[in-house]
């Protein structure tokens, strides 16, 4: 079987990808086939004699920019027709599991991992289908974001994930979070697991999750619930409402 997707990730440190490649369900993607992941090391495309890949800021300011010319040469390298760019960046489009979906469809995904105080303007201009953040914090590089990317994305590959691991249960599926697991014990520091998750009657603890799900939304994700408020029961908003009010 052929690879469905792969990844071709630009970093300066490429030794970071060595457990995702390793372990877990993306080193067994990998193994299946169903995803390739390579790295593409910054430095071997460096004409300076210490391998340098970045050069002080134009106009001044603290921190180093990344090397439009070297990064294009290394991206360049792997560039494929039918090549979608990712450029990571704090100041991308927010990731989210519906773009996670929309990833998993593309043949070739080439990501860009910054560092210091990232690329070069023009490379982003020049070859990036998407600029894309993982929050609205900042951290030392992009090789920490594309590790999450490339884990996310691969959940929606078909086959990827077993039954026991399904991602149609996941949080944000549905637009809502998961509602809370439990398994054993049955009894942990004084709490019970809820008696109707034990009672084998299906229909009670699909409403029971479904109410669950509803509670902790709208505690911790009130924007979710806002999103999809004209979609909830006359009885759903009930329980919603009561949520809030109770703060
Ligand atoms: C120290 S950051 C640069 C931050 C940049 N000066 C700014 O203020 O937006 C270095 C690199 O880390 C990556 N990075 C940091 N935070 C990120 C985030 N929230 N999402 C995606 N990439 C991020 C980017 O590739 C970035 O080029």
């Amino acid at each position: 079987m052929n690879s469905n997707l792969k990844f071709s990730v630009i970093t300066l440190f490429p030794e970071m990808f060595l457990p995702l490649q390793n372990e877990g369900i993306i080193a067994r993607a990998i193994k299946n086939q169903q995803v390739s992941l390579n790295t593409v090391f910054l430095r071997d495309f460096s004409d300076h004699p210490r391998k340098n890949v970045d050069k002080q800021p134009a106009g001044g300011g603290d921190g180093m920019v990344l090397r439009a010319d070297i990064a294009e040469k290394a991206l360049l390298s792997v560039l494929s027709p039918d090549a979608f760019v990712i450029n990571l960046t704090p100041s991308g489009k927010i990731f989210d599991s519906n773009l996670a979906k929309t990833l998993a469809k593309k043949s070739h995904l080439i990501l860009l991992c910054g560092r210091y105080a990232g690329f070069d303007h023009r490379l982003e201009l020049e070859y990036a289908d998407i600029n894309i953040s993982i929050g609205d914090f900042v951290l030392s590089g992009g090789e920490l974001p594309a590790m999450c990317l490339i884990d996310s994305v691969t959940r929606f590959i078909p086959g990827v994930l077993g039954n026991e691991e399904s991602a149609l249960l996941d949080s944000f599926e549905d637009g809502l979070l998961e509602a809370p697991q439990y398994t054993h014990p049955e009894e942990f520091h004084g709490l019970s697991i809820p008696k109707v998750l034990l009672s084998g009657d299906h229909k009670k603890i699909k409403e029971f999750n479904r109410k669950e799900q509803l509670k902790v939304t709208a505690r911790n994700r009130p924007d979710l619930i806002l999103s999809k408020w004209d979609e909830f029961s006359k009885q759903e908003k009930i329980i919603i409402e009561k949520i809030w009010k109770s703060g």
